[in-house]
């Protein structure tokens, strides 16, 4: 029997600087004699990149944001994620269901108890097996924000809203302490990077 894959989210604000760590992570874990899937939320298949592109740039409400959130999920996990876990392939999604409890609940005051539904009926008993959050101060995040390429939606939103959002990823990593490994994103690169590579080798280590 094939043995099951790894599932491996990262997440953490707009800022927080997640994204440049994802081609050690994924080097690091080839190098374990893993075969990596690396891939993305929204987004991971042709439909849900069309519905990330109308999600990052179109305004709407929260509820139909949410929902959209989860239609993407639902083709991702179907052609991509399922699939590579039942091959035995390790994925690392930037992005996953957390991000739904952070930004719609968390940031946009969408009821949790209306995600609870949709994360039962989209991922039935799926949820990732560790967690990489990249927490930094709001002030950081919105310091890189303000440095980088034209904002999407969200990254547009002000100090109120990133504030939100951290303190409910943060909330989400107590609630679940054995799946999160929190990441301090305010240090210097090459400390980040090992705190990132240390949680990588434990993660392996033990699983
Ligand atoms: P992001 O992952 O930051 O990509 P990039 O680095 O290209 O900007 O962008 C995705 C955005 O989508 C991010 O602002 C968070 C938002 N998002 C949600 O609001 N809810 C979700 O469930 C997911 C997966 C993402």
């Amino acid at each position: 029997m094939v043995k099951k894959g790894k599932f491996i989210t990262l997440e953490g604000m707009d800022g927080a600087g997640k994204s440049t760590h994802i081609p050690a992570i994924i080097d690091q874990i080839k190098a374990l004699g893993e075969t990596v899937v690396c891939t993305r939320e929204p987004g991971g298949t042709p439909l849900a990149e069309q519905l990330r592109a109308i999600l990052l740039h179109q305004a709407m409400h929260a509820e139909t944001e949410t929902l959209l959130m989860f239609a993407a999920r639902r083709e991702h996990i179907e052609q991509v994620i399922a699939p590579a876990i039942a091959r035995g392939d390790c994925v690392i999604s930037d992005r996953f269901t957390d991000a739904t409890y952070a930004y719609q609940a968390g940031a946009k005051a969408v009821p949790i108890a209306k995600i609870n539904v949709l994360e039962t009926w989209v991922q039935g008993d799926l949820q990732p097996d560790m967690t990489l959050l990249f927490d930094v101060p709001v002030a950081v995040s919105l310091e890189r924000l303000a440095l980088a390429r034209t904002p999407d939606k969200f990254e547009r939103e002000g100090a109120d809203f990133f504030e939100k959002l951290r303190n409910a990823y943060l909330a989400r990593a107590k609630q679940d302490p054995a799946r999160f490994r929190i990441i301090n994103g305010n240090q210097a690169l090459a400390a980040v990077k090992e705190e990132v590579k240390v949680s990588i080798e434990e993660f392996f280590s033990t699983n």
